[in-house]
């Protein structure tokens, strides 16, 4: 279904972001019919470019990038018809006035749009130009990307610099993990099914983990990384949003500010984590691995670097839900495979029936949000044969791709589904300001707490599972996490 008419201004147009993900994704859109003939994409940027050289630069990004489709001459072709580069200057007058002109251009009703593809600091300036310059309308929206801030007080600042401008219903933040066709799934098999939610709290849960494991490292954003480290880059965001998700009271609606309102609850219920439930971590070149420069400190240059490309923690939701029941979280850089799954733990029958020897077992659902997206529950049954009633565990397994042929295995990039929701105006998967403040209120005191000691992450081998602390965290309380293969 086609979206309304919009005129789309990405500021940044030449970053890295623009190129891999947001321009790949209007394109794939454009192959699938949603964009309204008509719309225009206007890439904003510093740099003075013709408008043929910024196409073929969007040309191979798209090819790069844009998937099948962008074998397609004709459709890419048309696409780049859509597209107009302007120079203008985010801190400057320049372009300013080009830009106000170009977009009093366009035909009929359109919904405006710009997206701020740049650095934090650059929010602020850019706010302001688009008011002076009487572009920024009750009706047109903005887009933000993370890192939104680095603390409480830069979120604060942030969050106040963009409301002199724009009201809250207007500003769509990304946390591009909402955009996931797998982690929307969350929400439906907790509220779509009678199966589970009953069992959803810490009577029948014994605890949840939720792993999001990266084979990449951090090369290419040395400097950006060695200054945010995995707590502000995955955790506060991302693995936040994943255990909101999955540790939220059913919202009365699918509808932005209910979602939200029993999301922020969860944030605020958490407690602050101790410093003994929080294992740092760092990698280093593999034992015997030829490729030297494989550490994270010859990575950004830093010999002495503190900080953290893996992180695992204990969380707990102090609520009626889940009082007693820890959320074991980690995610980390270099680690053996790309694995991200969220595996719900639940309790032991309360007398067994069959006997000592019939073992322990206890039910695990594990949610596979990429690759290989499904859902495996593992069930007891009996093991085969006459020898008497022994159990054994078997997976009831669905692999999306199986299940759903074509439309599972190839779900459509976090990207499309955001800023197609942008233009509906609809801000169900995007951070409210209040959302992002709370989980830096839950981050910092972690930060300043590891600050103050003085704490040194722990070294882990590039390729493998992540330090020995975080295998110990778990065997302190007769756990281990499952979830990287
Ligand atoms: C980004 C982080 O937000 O998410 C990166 O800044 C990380 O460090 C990336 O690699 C992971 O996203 P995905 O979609 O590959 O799981």
């Amino acid at each position: 279904i086609p979206v309304d008419l919009f005129d789309l201004v990405i500021f940044g147009g030449t970053g890295d972001l623009a190129q891999r993900k947001i321009l790949p994704a209007l394109f794939r859109r454009f192959c699938g019919g949603q964009m309204p003939k008509g719309a225009r994409i206007i890439a904003a940027a510093r740099t003075n470019l013709s408008q043929s050289d910024y196409k073929a630069m969007i040309t191979n990004a798209i090819q790069a990038y844009g998937g099948n489709q962008a074998n397609d001459a004709v459709a890419l072709e048309a696409f780049l018809d859509c597209l107009t580069y302007t120079r203008v200057d985010a801190t400057g007058d320049i372009g300013w006035p080009e830009l106000s002109t170009l977009m009093a251009q366009g035909q009929g009703a359109r919904v405006s749009i710009f997206y701020f593809s740049v650095g934090p600091n650059l929010f602020g300036p850019l706010a302001e130009r688009l008011h002076k310059h009487g572009l920024a309308q009750d009706s047109s929206r903005i887009v933000v990307e993370k890192p939104f801030g680095r603390d409480l007080e830069s979120a604060r600042a942030l969050n106040a610099t963009l409301a002199t401008h724009f009201s809250e219903g207007q500003i769509y933040r990304i946390d591009h993990y909402l955009g996931k066709e797998t982690v929307q799934n969350l929400m439906a098999i907790r509220f779509g099914n009678m199966l589970f939610e009953p069992l959803w709290n810490s009577q029948y849960v014994d605890h949840i983990q939720i792993t999001v494991a990266e084979t990449v490292g951090i090369a290419g954003r040395e400097a950006y990384y060695d200054r945010s480290g995995a707590m502000r880059d995955m955790m506060q965001n991302h693995l936040m949003q994943l255990l909101c998700l999955i540790a939220m009271e059913p919202p009365a609606k699918f509808d932005p500010d209910a979602v939200r309102d029993e999301k922020l609850k969860v944030i605020r219920a958490l407690d602050t984590v101790e410093p003994h439930h929080i294992v740092r971590g760092q990698y280093q070149a593999q034992q015997g691995a030829d490729d030297r420069h494989d550490s994270y400190r010859e990575t950004v240059g830093n010999l002495r670097s503190t900080t953290e490309s893996y992180i695992a923690l204990r969380a707990h939701i102090s609520n009626w839900r889940w009082a007693g029941t820890p959320f074991y979280l980690r995610t980390g850089k270099k680690l053996v495979a790309r694995s991200s799954v969220i595996n719900v733990f639940f309790k032991d029958a309360p007398h067994s029936i069959f006997g000592e020897e019939a073992g322990r077992h206890a039910n695990l659902l594990s949610i596979r949000l990429q690759p290989n997206e499904g859902i495996t529950l593992k069930v007891t049954i009996k093991e085969p044969g006459p020898g008497g009633m022994r159990l054994m565990d078997v997976p009831l397994d669905m692999t999306f791709s199986e299940a759903l042929g074509a439309a599972g295995g190839n779900p459509p990039d976090a990207y499309e589904r955001l800023i197609m929701d942008v233009i509906r105006g609809n801000q169900t998967l995007f951070m409210r300001g209040d959302e992002v403040e709370a989980a830096w209120a839950w981050t910092d005191p972690i930060i300043a707490g590891w600050q103050a000691r003085g704490d040194v992450p722990k070294p882990y081998d590039s390729g493998s599972t992540g330090p020995d602390d975080a295998d110990l965290l778990m065997r302190r309380d007769l756990r281990e996490w499952q979830g990287i293969n």
